[in-house]
């Protein structure tokens, strides 16, 4: 893809285009300074590419699984990425076309080339460092495994067998702060009833050491679409919303993908489910209006109470853009950031709106999981003459005390992560670290803030593109020298 010049302002579009190449090197174009107090290793994931062959993949979520590594250490930088090799992705690079079926891609040649196939697992969605593993993430399959320093892919991992043939695992597990364990899900089968499949969802807990040493399964009444959840000190909340699996009959015979049977139905409410820790039991349900949460911020305990935020949306219309990526007219926005308190005594539940500007991707320390924060940060989709993709970033507080940062018009921005400095003392002690597309260089710059009130402190500026990606995590660990 050919830089654009002049004054048009680029669309969000080349930065889906492919990162074919792997890179590794340490970054020299830098405005600013990189301050001598953030160190560790800042990785990324999402789709790598959307294309193979001439064909197009048929849904963001399907492009294969990229790793990025920027690592800090002594004021420098380093850069690395690696496709996950997933069967996905080294024999469709061999063949150079579709060879796997996806949650929104047919294999091409017609419903019998789909029939009974499952979707592939590109790995694509999240990672973590926990317990001496990083791991790939993709919510319709297990982790892969890969080496921390070099990003090479060392295999699909179960956790010793802690996972089960069939089991899935969220890209949105999250480590509980008191006992450093990684809690995570994934919807499974409980069992076959007159119906056909009892739907559930597994929860599993790993200890800091790496081991799952306990799972348990929340029988539910639907297949959820269930793609984040909520943590607090003892519970685990799943909130079971409006958008709905259809007949996945027509999924097994080929004929449709899952996307196109996933549907926002308004006339079903959101229910939360209550699980408590140490059980992996329900202890609770509420019942909300119609709508559904992709994305939580933090939740925390007080007294009766469970508090809950969440980016809430009224509609899966997201879904024709998420499926037709290169489309001019597709716009890819957030939802609304809101609010739930759950009374565990009364059984009430209520929400209210945050804030006001289009949300998506929050991020908060996590060091604060599960307790009181102040502080979280989000993507957001603003009016700056470009806004057909994520553009902004907003820091804003447990009172809604918003700051809006927006990128210039041509610039598109991913999820804020906050990574602590060394020596932090406070909450947003600390950077937020935002990797943005310049549509007008088709090239991609990490961008450090302050966390404390959003200055700019420093943009690195890569030698190519990086697609636009889901999310990312810090840890504090250096596994490579820069
Ligand atoms: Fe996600």
């Amino acid at each position: 893809m050919e830089a654009i010049a002049g004054n048009e302002v680029p669309s969000c579009h080349g930065g889906l285009e492919n990162l074919d190449e792997e890179h590794d090197y340490r970054i020299d174009d830098i405005d600013g300074e990189v301050p001598a107090n953030l160190r560790g290793t800042f990785f990324r994931n999402g789709p790598g590419r959307q294309r193979i062959g001439g064909e197009k993949y048929g849904h963001w979520f399907d492009g294969d699984g990229m790793l990025c590594a920027f690592t800090f250490d002594n004021g420098q930088v380093h850069f690395r990425n690696r496709y996950v090799r997933t069967p996905k992705y080294v024999e469709e690079t061999a063949a150079q076309k579709v060879l796997y079926r996806g949650f929104g891609t047919q294999i091409p040649g017609g419903f019998a080339k789909n029939f009974l196939k499952m979707p592939a697992n590109p790995a694509n969605t999240n990672s973590i460092y926990h317990g001496g593993h990083l791991l790939a993430l993709n919510e319709g399959g297990k982790p892969w495994k890969l080496d921390p320093a070099s990003l090479d892919t060392v295999g699909e991992f179960t956790y010793d067998g802690g996972l089960e043939r069939g089991d899935v695992f969220s890209a949105h597990g999250k480590i509980h702060p008191r006992s450093g364990d990684y809690v995570n899900f994934g919807a499974g089968i409980s069992g076959f009833g007159w119906k056909g499949p009892k739907p559930c969802v597994n929860i599993f807990r790993i200890n800091p050491q790496g081991k799952l040493y306990r799972r348990a399964q929340v029988p539910l009444e639907t297949f959820p679409f269930c793609h984040d959840f909520a943590l607090t000190d003892h519970y685990a909340l799943f909130f079971i919303g409006s958008i709905v699996f259809g007949n996945m009959a027509h999924v097994m015979l080929g004929t449709r993908t899952i996307s196109d049977q996933v549907t926002f139905d308004a006339s079903i409410p959101m229910q939360v489910i209550v699980v408590d820790l140490e059980t992996l039991s329900e202890v609770k349900r509420f019942d909300g209006a119609p709508g559904s949460i992709i994305h939580f911020g933090n939740a925390y305990e007080h007294g009766d109470e469970i508090i809950v935020d969440g980016m809430f949306q009224d509609n899966f219309e997201a879904n024709d853009t998420l499926s037709d990526v290169f489309n001019p007219a597709g716009r890819f926005g957030g939802g609304s950031y809101r609010r739930y308190v759950l009374n565990m005594r009364t059984g009430a539940m209520s929400d209210s709106l945050v804030c006001e500007t289009e949300s998506e991707f929050p991020t908060f320390n996590t060091a604060y999981g599960g307790r009181y924060n102040d502080v979280t940060y989000t993507a957001c989709s603003v009016a700056n003459g470009a806004n057909s993709f994520f553009n902004g970033i907003q820091r804003i507080t447990h009172d809604g005390e918003a700051r809006l940062l927006t990128l210039p018009p041509g610039l598109y921005g991913s999820e804020p992560l906050f990574a602590p400095a060394v020596d932090a003392k406070g909450e947003d002690d600390g950077y937020v670290l935002e990797v943005a597309y310049d549509g007008f260089k088709h090239r991609s710059e990490l961008q450090i803030y302050d966390a404390r009130n959003m200055d700019a402190i420093a943009t690195l500026r890569l030698r190519h593109h990086v697609p636009h990606q889901f999310h990312g995590f810090f840890t504090d660990e250096v596994f490579s020298a820069p």
